[in-house]
């Protein structure tokens, strides 16, 4: 489903990621690790066009899609949701959802779409006339996620969903990202929880990176078996 194969970002003078490589297959959750700022959220951005790596190739559906203008990504079907969730405080919950289809090419049931979405997410149904700022920190990462399902992505790539909130809703949000799992999406996962994130799916992948470059790689019981090193990258004791 995507490829990245060998990119180079930089910001100004500075190099950021130095030859990342990594692949999402259809219906996978792959997860995306790392201490504060080792460049994960510029790989998503990367890929995504928002940031366009110097060097290296991006493939989606084996068609090249390096240097494409983030909207044109949209069209074909990637979203992106931003680790500062960016909702507008002063639009309710239904119309930051409308936002999500804005970019959108191919035809879709507006009307299913938000019916899907509202079954994923029945607290935002019951505040779809509340001002966006009026919504929780949990609520409003709900609502960004949801605002990225409305537009129907084949790939969504979701920056650090549970930053900052509490333990129970770590996880409510753990619980959808396993449902879109069992769904059949495909997620592009950064996550700064090792634990969360492994509990995810029997069947995940995970990528490392430390400064810039991936540092190791494999399923949960690769990971495990090198538990070592992957202590190490991460700077935590697990
Ligand atoms: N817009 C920017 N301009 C310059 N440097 C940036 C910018 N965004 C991020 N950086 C730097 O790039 C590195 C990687 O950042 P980032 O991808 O946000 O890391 P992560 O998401 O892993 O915490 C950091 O050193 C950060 O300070
Ligand atoms: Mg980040």
């Amino acid at each position: 489903m995507l490829k990245v194969e060998n990119i180079n970002t930089y910001y100004g003078d500075s190099h950021i990621l130095q030859d990342v490589s990594l692949e999402v297959h259809l219906g996978e959750i792959v997860v995306l690790l790392g201490r504060n700022g080792v460049g994960k959220t510029t790989t998503l951005k990367s890929i995504m066009g928002i940031e366009p790596p110097k060097t290296g190739k991006i493939l989606y559906k084996g068609e090249e899609i390096t240097g494409n203008q983030p909207y044109q990504n949209v069209q074909k079907g990637l979203a992106i949701i931003p680790e500062d969730r960016r909702i507008i405080p002063n639009l309710t919950v239904e119309e930051n959802l409308k936002l999500g289809i804005l970019h959108k090419k191919k035809k879709l049931n507006v009307a299913e779409r938000f019916d899907m979405v509202y079954q994923y997410f029945p607290k935002l149904k019951l505040r779809v006339n509340q001002m966006g700022e009026s919504l929780s920190g949990g609520e409003q990462q709900m609502l960004t996620i949801a605002r990225a399902m409305v537009s129907k992505p084949d790939l969504m790539m979701i920056d650090e969903p549970t930053e900052g909130l509490a333990p129970l809703i770590v996880e409510e949000i753990g619980e959808i990202l396993r449902r879109l799992q069992r769904d059949g999406a495909t997620i592009l996962l950064v996550e700064q929880n090792y634990q969360v994130s492994l509990s995810l799916s029997d069947n995940l992948r995970a990528y490392i990176l430390e400064k810039g470059q991936i540092k190791l790689s494999g399923t949960s019981e690769e990971l495990h078996a090198c538990q070592d090193e992957v202590e190490r990258c991460l700077g935590v004791k697990l």
